[in-house]
């Protein structure tokens, strides 16, 4: 018999059904049962699904919203009017400086389950290099090389997985020694779990007759499982200060791009986020708005139409910053958040989750049956204090692989199409050119940038001055 404290806390809470095929399950997948439905929450799951959670009204908020303080590319080019007067120069001396100092740290989160993508291992290892066939985590770990190349220095890299993706992500990055990146510059550290329950009843969801499905709590995992690993102290200890975070479905990132992090220390902000202008106003970005002195991103699916589609004197949308989630972050801030990381709010999602039902058979649903509770990184912003955006162009920063291949949109060969067109652009300012339809990939442990580019090309190299008319892995 199961224990009665256990059947009565179930009982409470209409979900007896865990302790069906009790009787059937070994000692020892007895107890681990236990000690999963004992390790959950079941007022939160209950309050999360009868919506007795705090949501603001996103609406009547975003009807007071205004935009956020940002650099615009104006800005960035030294012709613009930002209220926040930086110079793009200082900037990129202060964050160069920065980095260069060994207080600029990496937060690379992979711990998300790629379903939209169907690959069957994690995401991080999908080849994606149009040239090389790189995987998503070579790319990032090698740029935190190619920035050690670049500024003398070690660049730590804290890198988030989940259960879902911790063991094969151990074993790939040991298996490729962490391409290059020195073992005392990889911290890698697994997010927590929640459950999920039945759409219709509430009912938590099984994934076999003894076990509960769990799935990754979302990317506002990060704040708890950064304390729960010892990840701030390795960083207090490496004198980290300020960390670079992006995610792992994004190749294009400018990783510590100096710009973005000196912009981030002359404005004493706690937090700085790379924002793209919408090219309209129902494109599927997250929205930067400030509420009063607090920046806030409001979804586009909460965000009103009419809202959306406001415009300012010169016809350019009001609310233009979308949020393509690249924030630099101060580790002073995020150590505050440790005492907030229980009051990041879960949102909802509705999902296909395959479960084992009343007759302990494993249902397979065609349709979204079940809701997940996740929590977001983004829901720190508000408490961050003096907050900026800086605006990049979406060349410049984003193309995140999220769909398999024949989507309209963030499938593999889109990213692709954006890798060649920025290596090409590099190429081309530094007088290398790329004939027309040919693949070009740059090895990030050669040139990370624009800057390094040039800076290879002008000591002399063989592709200096000439075009390239074959595919090729510059600098591999
Ligand atoms: P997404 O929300 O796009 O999820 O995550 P996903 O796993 O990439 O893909 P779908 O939605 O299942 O198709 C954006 C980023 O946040 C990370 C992901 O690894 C990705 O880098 N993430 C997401 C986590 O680290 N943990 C999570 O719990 C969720």
């Amino acid at each position: 018999m199961p224990p009665q404290e256990l059947v009565e806390r179930l009982k409470a809470f209409g979900q007896q059904h865990l302790l069906a095929f009790w009787d059937g399950l070994s000692s020892e997948e007895q107890a681990q049962l236990e000690r999963e439905i004992v390790s959950i929450d079941l007022e939160l799951i209950q309050s999360l699904f009868k919506g007795n959670v705090d949501q603001p009204d996103w609406a009547a908020e975003a009807r007071r919203a205004e935009p956020p303080p940002a650099m615009r590319l104006a800005d960035r080019q030294g012709c613009g009017q930002s209220v926040l007067g930086l110079s793009p120069e200082e900037a990129k001396t202060s964050g160069a400086n920065a980095v260069a100092g060994g207080t600029i740290g990496i937060l690379l989160v992979a711990g998300g389950q790629g379903s939209r993508l169907g690959f069957e291992h994690p995401k991080g290892m999908y080849p994606i290099g149009p040239v090389s066939n790189a995987t998503l985590l070579e790319i990032h770990l090698k740029k935190a090389v190619g920035l050690s190349n670049k500024y003398g220095t070690s660049v730590p890299v804290y890198l988030m997985t989940s259960p879902v993706t911790h063991d094969e992500t151990v074993a790939f990055l040991a298996e490729h020694k962490n391409f290059g990146v020195p073992e005392s510059d990889v911290l890698v550290f697994c997010q927590g779990t929640m459950p999920a329950v039945d759409g219709k009843t509430g009912k938590l969801l099984m994934a076999g007759k003894g076990e509960l499905f769990k799935s990754p709590d979302g990317h506002g995992g990060t704040v708890a499982a950064l304390a729960a690993s010892g990840a701030i102290d390795h960083m207090k200890r490496r004198g980290v200060e300020h960390l670079f975070y992006f995610q792992v479905d994004n190749p294009i990132v400018p990783v510590c791009d100096a710009e973005l992090v000196g912009y981030h220390l002359l404005a004493d902000s706690e937090l700085t986020s790379i924002a793209v202008a919408k090219q309209s106003p129902g494109e599927k970005l997250g929205n930067f708005v400030m509420l009063g002195d607090r920046l806030h991103i409001i979804e586009y699916s909460d965000f009103p139409d009419d809202v959306a589609q406001q415009r300012d004197a010169d016809q350019a949308l009001k609310f233009w910053a979308g949020s393509i989630a690249v924030h630099v972050f101060g580790v002073a801030f995020l150590e505050r958040m440790l005492g907030y990381k229980d009051a990041l709010p879960f949102h909802i999602a509705h999902k296909k989750v395959p479960h084992v039902n009343a007759n302990g058979d494993l249902v397979e649903p065609s349709e979204p049956n079940a809701l997940k509770f996740e929590r977001f990184i983004f829901d720190l912003l508000p408490q961050a204090a003096r907050p900026i955006v800086v605006e990049y162009t979406e060349q410049e920063c984003f193309a995140p692989l999220k769909n398999a291949p024949g989507a309209a949109k963030d499938t593999p060969e889109y990213v692709q199409r954006f890798m060649i067109d920025q290596h090409r652009e590099w190429l081309a300012a530094a007088g290398v050119s790329v004939a027309e339809g040919v693949a070009v990939e740059i090895d990030p442990t050669w040139a990370v940038d624009a800057t390094e580019v040039a800076k290879r090309l002008a000591t002399g190299s063989e592709i200096s001055g000439t075009t390239i008319t074959e595919p090729t892995y510059v600098g591999g």
